[in-house]
């Protein structure tokens, strides 16, 4: 299953992360990085770039989870916009070397098989970060999503439009298509972080970490992963029934096992 680490606040869980990811750079230059938009990766964003001044950042590769379909790329809250704002200026890479999904509606039809092919051609994403919907999506792989998925055009659900209508002047500019990363290719990557904070996360935490497996949630699709670390503040840790073994697993870890 995964490893759920515990941690007070979502600062903690961005330096927790960031450590590691300055690590897998600092290891391989050419690392690959699953990049999540949203609020929840920002304390990692953040921790990071103190911590990569100074490490050669400049042939770092990057794949973001998902797009919205039919915005414009230069819209502020695309998320080709969002992960140059939060993430390619402020840590320095090449914005060449970090795509997105394409969501233009032109040819929409084969943007996944080349986005898997961009991602195959890199040799595979080495650490994914993710974050979870409170309807326990990942990507934006709605409940129903195949656990055998590949990047592909899904159908945003209105509960995911109103979470994100904030991003937006009002709900009807929400799109309601997105293209995603699947959760077949989520389960690729080599390590998956998932990170969620505060208690309207918590449900679908318990439901990802400890709830059966599920295509009606989505994110409990990290159990099949070998390696999938789960970083959570108390509040998103408060519906765990193992949570004290979690903590008790996480104090006595051994060096060694890294993150
Ligand atoms: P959030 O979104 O980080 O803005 O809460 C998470 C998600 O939808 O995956």
């Amino acid at each position: 299953m995964a490893e759920v680490v515990i941690v007070k606040d979502a600062a903690a869980a961005g330096a927790l992360v960031a450590e590691e990811i300055v690590r897998l750079v600092r290891a391989d230059p050419e690392v690959v990085l699953g990049l999540a938009t949203g609020s929840t990766p920002l304390p990692v964003y953040e921790a990071l770039r103190p911590r990569l001044d100074g490490v050669d950042v400049s042939r770092v590769r990057g794949f973001a989870l998902d797009e919205y379909v039919g915005i414009d790329p230069a819209h502020p809250e695309s998320y080709r916009s969002v992960i140059t704002r939060e993430v390619v200026e402020p840590l320095g890479l090449d914005p060449a070397r970090i795509r997105t999904p394409d969501g233009s509606p032109d040819g929409i039809e084969h943007h996944g098989d080349d986005y898997e092919a961009a991602i195959r051609a890199a040799g595979g994403i080495h650490l994914q970060i993710l974050g979870i919907g409170t309807d326990g999506h990942i990507g934006f792989n709605e409940p129903g999503s195949s656990f055998a998925s590949l990047t592909r055009v899904k159908t945003l659900t209105e509960r995911t439009r109103l979470d994100n209508a904030r991003f937006f002047d009002a709900i009807d500019d929400v799109p309601r298509h997105c293209i995603t990363q699947g959760l077949g290719t989520i389960l690729r990557a080599r390590h998956l972080v998932l990170l969620a904070f505060g208690e309207g996360k918590a449900d679908a935490v318990a439901g990802a970490v400890e709830g059966p497996l599920s295509a009606s949630l989505p994110g409990s699709a990290i159990q099949l992963h070998p390696h999938a670390t789960v970083v959570v503040d108390e509040a998103a840790a408060s519906r765990l029934e193992h949570a004290d073994y979690y903590r008790y697993t996480f104090e006595n870890k051994p060096e060694w096992q890294g993150l």
